[in-house]
């Protein structure tokens, strides 16, 4: 109960934040120079000492998101698996790579990606965006952007770019030669650190002091949402509705993983490979099925759900934690996840009226920002040279 507690008291006496942005005055870094704006309810976003944020970089990085010069190909951008119309991520219930390869997993939504504390599904060695940012571009199993051993292409299609030459020295003064990859990681990360999410109406309601901003449903929803009888806050809560968050002042930190109940396909909490969770990545059956808590800000425009898209809206979401987890009749992936014996605790199931289930996604349809669906800002940049490569 001691969310409820805090959202209340922070939406009782709430200053309204003017702007349409919802986001605070730019932060100064201890360099000088603008820092990265963040909305002063949330919490600074850790960011790696080597590489600050600068407006330039984020520009760059804008330039690069969006661009198909970054695929083999030349098919696919960032944005083809990441669109913004959709919380940054797509539709589909597995991605598909640049080649036609179909992705074990599906996307996953950029909202507030700047305080992950971990990225991708189920990966605890993966904790900076700058890192993160090498498997698309550059892996081959599955093959997404398809760069494999074909970095000086790469940088030379970059090179050859006024617009990139310009960029690319404003962001990076010091350096002789920007085009880099670690430069292109470095940008893409500043650039997706701007994806921020903050001026839903539960933000309007609960931080920025607007009493109308939320529906009475979505205000049931709310209470529903933060229950012990739901307990849904265990593992979606805080400001950005995930436990896997990292932040500056944060006294806890570290990888966060939980196992929902979605499947059980062998009596022992088995999960269909390759998609096992983090033993996947560990080898450790005591990693069987442990996935991150996704944030649950535009949650409502990005179905379908879970890892492998396999929950198509949010009734079977609901569905799925009413019955403490989901049962599969019967093909391969049969199985009864309610009696998966490494489920969570907070995964007991409950009832829910039909009323109630409505409030509660009256609160989750609250959570969808319009402005950070629409704003030209973390859309392309109108000027980027299109790239048609010579066959
Ligand atoms: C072919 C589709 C595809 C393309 C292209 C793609 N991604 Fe992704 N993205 C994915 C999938 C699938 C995942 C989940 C990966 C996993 O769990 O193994 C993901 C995960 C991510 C995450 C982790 C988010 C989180 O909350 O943990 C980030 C960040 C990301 N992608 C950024 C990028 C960037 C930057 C690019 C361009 C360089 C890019 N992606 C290109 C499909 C794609
Ligand atoms: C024990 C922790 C835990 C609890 C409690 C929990 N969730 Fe989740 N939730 C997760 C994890 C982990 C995933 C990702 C699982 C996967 O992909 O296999 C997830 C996924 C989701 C998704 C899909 C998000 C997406 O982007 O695909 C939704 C929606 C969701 N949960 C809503 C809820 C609601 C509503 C409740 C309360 C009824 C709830 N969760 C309770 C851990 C939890």
């Amino acid at each position: 109960m001691k969310q409820v507690a805090i959202a209340m008291v922070v939406g009782a006496g709430l200053v309204a934040l003017g702007s349409t942005t919802g986001c605070g005055e730019p932060v100064a870094e201890e360099g000088g120079g603008p820092g990265l704006a963040v909305p002063d309810y949330f919490p600074q976003p850790q960011i790696p000492a080597d590489n600050p944020w600068t407006p330039e970089k984020a520009q760059l990085g804008r330039g690069l998101f969006y661009d198909k010069r970054l695929s083999a190909n030349a098919t696919q951008s960032c944005a083809s698996c990441h669109p913004q119309e959709s919380g940054f991520v797509d539709n589909l219930p597995r991605a598909v790579g640049s080649t036609g390869e179909v992705h074990p997993r599906r996307s996953m939504t950029l909202t507030n990606v700047a305080w992950a504390s971990t990225l991708n599904w189920a990966n605890p060695l993966v904790t900076t965006l700058e890192s993160q940012a090498l498997t698309p571009i550059f892996s081959d199993h599955p093959v997404e952007l398809g760069m494999a051993d074909r970095e000086e292409e790469l940088l030379e299609r970059l090179r050859e770019q006024p617009w990139y030459q310009q960029r690319f020295s404003e962001a990076f003064p010091d350096d002789d030669d920007p085009f880099t990859v670690a430069n292109i990681t470095a940008a893409l990360a500043s650039f997706q650190r701007t994806l921020i999410s903050a001026n839903s109406p539960y933000d309007q309601f609960v931080y920025q002091g607007d009493p109308e901003a939320l529906s009475e449903s979505a205000q049931r929803g709310m209470t529903l949402f933060f229950s012990e009888r739901l307990e849904c806050f265990h593992c979606h809560g805080g400001f950005n509705f995930s436990d896997s968050v990292d932040h500056q002042g944060q006294t806890f930190t570290g990888p966060i993983f939980h196992v929902n109940g979605l499947y059980n396909i062998d009596g022992e909490g088995g999960y269909p490979p390759p998609n096992t969770g983090v033993h996947e990545v560990t080898g450790d059956e005591g990693d069987m099925g442990r996935f991150k808590a996704p944030t649950l800000r535009n949650v409502t425009v990005r179905q379908p759900y879970m890892h492998d898209g396999s929950v198509a809206d949010l009734d079977e979401v609901i569905d799925h934690y009413a019955a403490g987890g989901r049962t599969i009749a019967d093909g391969p992936h049969a199985g009864v996840g309610s009696e998966n014996p490494n489920k969570s605790m907070f995964v007991p199931g409950f009832l829910i009226s039909d009323e109630e289930r409505e409030d509660l996604k009256a609160f989750l349809e609250s959570l969808t920002d319009e402005e950070f669906l629409t704003n030209p800002e973390l859309g392309p940049p109108d000027d980027l040279p299109p790239f048609e490569p010579e066959e």
